[in-house]
């Protein structure tokens, strides 16, 4: 057999034990205490370590063209961040071109993927144009090609009107597909940014300000019934406001199949960050909230009400944030002006963990959240996302003693700065395998560019919301 981690403590989303993990063909062949090391090529001592399933990041924007630019992280880059912070598959998102079928433009996107990838990846639709019969049609295509996931935008000019979601969520219903949201009221929102720039307000504190409270938290709670009218599931993506929050666990309540899916930023910044000097470093859509937001989503992860923690990574360097102050012709720049979005896809799993050691949650609600109820979420737990014989070998060793700063030196991506500069973790992986390959030991990048590769997930069909 080809790897054999021993002395470990395994943890999944239900269960912590200990036992080694027997490896062969890139799939978890065994799980016992009575291993022969003769046995194996490779044996990895794991005592006094957690072993963990890698980390599905549901929510990554990899060489996203956005705000003017593309985002810094390509498939390559991104997937090679992951790996280092134990994420072993990531969800991409590919955004359909007008007039093009929906699996077209996976296949495009998938060009750049496959030949890029270090770990496993897969992707969400974002809906772009279902304003024929033919366009709406074909995305079942997509679902019957492995791709049943589809996010629709209330906000950003590529966004759609609520009857085209009302539309999309009817569809899924049909087709066995989930429909996931970014929620935020488009036309209050462009209101306010009107406003605040005819008021001089161009600091990155009017981006918060444009984008407040009641902004996502009305899209929330429409989203939230127009999925009920239309009697379909629904995933509210990056969910960081306090009424979204308590309209996610009343709809739950009632019964209704509505998922919520936060992200670190929102539960370790607040809105203050925006007053820092470089405010414009963290402008990403959401913005980061209130502290009684952060504090309602932080009872939400403890309740149960939020079902997964993803990255929305989408990184843009300084100089792009700098278009804030000055655009990139020179002129006068504003907060509408900054590409949206941070790196994070290297932090997740590490952040997760951390509250875990430090007794916020258990390790195995993080394992849950980071890992279990993705692969369940999206329709690949029949391969990834728990320790169990027959799964892919995607599996972390976590060093709950290591104590490690983040600073963007330390990061594997390709992005000149991160918002997590200088935070303090207690616990980090030590190793990261994508399907029995060693891809990350020590501090250090072994995977290889390509060898991600992508994974169908099963049609999806939720009555209520238990996984
Ligand atoms: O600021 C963000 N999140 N940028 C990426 C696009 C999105 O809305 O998810
Ligand atoms: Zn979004
Ligand atoms: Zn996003």
């Amino acid at each position: 057999m080809d790897l054999l981690i021993k002395n470990g403590t395994i943890v999944t989303a239900t269960e912590t034990y200990e036992a080694d993990v027997a490896v062969d063909g890139g799939k978890i062949a065994a799980i016992g205490t009575e291993f022969n090391e003769k046995d194996f090529t490779e044996v990895a001592d794991a005592k006094g370590k957690y072993v963990l399933p890698g980390a599905i990041d549901g929510h990554t924007h990899l060489a996203l063209a956005f705000g003017g630019t593309i985002s810094s992280d390509d498939y390559y880059a991104g997937t090679r961040s992951a790996a280092c912070g134990g994420t072993t598959t990531v969800f991409d998102f590919v955004q359909q071109g007008q007039g093009e079928r929906m699996l077209d433009a996976v296949k495009r996107r998938d060009a750049m993927a496959s030949v890029d990838a270090a770990v496993d990846y897969s992707f969400h639709i974002g809906v772009g144009d279902v304003n024929t019969k033919e366009m709406l049609d074909s995305m079942e295509e997509a679902v019957e090609y492995g791709i049943p996931s589809f996010k629709v935008f209330m906000v950003y000019d590529f966004g759609v009107d609520d009857g085209s979601f009302y539309k999309v969520l009817q569809k899924s219903t049909e087709i066995g597909a989930l429909v996931g949201v970014h929620a935020e009221n488009r036309d209050v929102n462009n209101l306010l940014v009107e406003r605040y720039l005819s008021e001089g307000k161009t600091e990155a504190w009017w981006h918060y300000m444009a984008k407040n409270e009641m902004v996502e938290g009305e899209a929330d709670v429409r989203a939230i019934n127009l999925a009920k009218m239309a009697g379909a599931p629904l995933y509210i993506v990056h969910l960081a406001d306090e009424m979204g929050m308590k309209a996610v666990t009343e709809a739950q309540n009632e019964g209704y199949p509505i998922f919520a899916e936060t992200c670190p930023q929102y539960l370790h910044f607040t809105n203050e960050v925006y007053k820092r000097e470089r405010g414009r470093d963290f402008v990403c859509s959401p913005p980061m909230k209130n502290q009684a937001s952060q504090d309602a989503i932080w009872d939400g992860i403890q309740n149960g009400s939020i079902t997964t923690v993803a990255t929305d990574h989408c990184p843009f360097t300084q100089a792009e944030k700098d278009w804030g102050i000055t655009k990139k012709d020179g002129t006068p720049g504003d907060f509408t002006t900054i590409p949206n979005g941070c790196a994070g896809v290297e932090n997740m799993y590490p952040y997760m963990l951390a509250q875990a050691v430090s007794g916020r949650i258990t390790m195995n609600k993080a394992v849950e959240l980071c890992a279990t109820n993705p692969s369940k979420l999206f329709g690949l737990d029949y391969c990834k996302g728990a320790i169990r014989v027959g799964l892919d070998a995607d599996l972390v060793i976590y060093d709950p003693e290591k104590a490690f700063t983040i600073t963007n030196d330390a990061m594997h991506g390709d992005t000149d700065h991160t918002i997590w500069e200088g935070v303090q973790l207690k616990g980090y992986p030590e190793a990261t395998y994508s399907r029995g390959n060693l891809v990350f030991k020590d501090g250090e990048f072994l995977g290889k560019r390509g060898d991600g590769k992508l994974i169908k997930c099963k049609k999806l069909s939720f009555t209520g919301p238990e996984l």
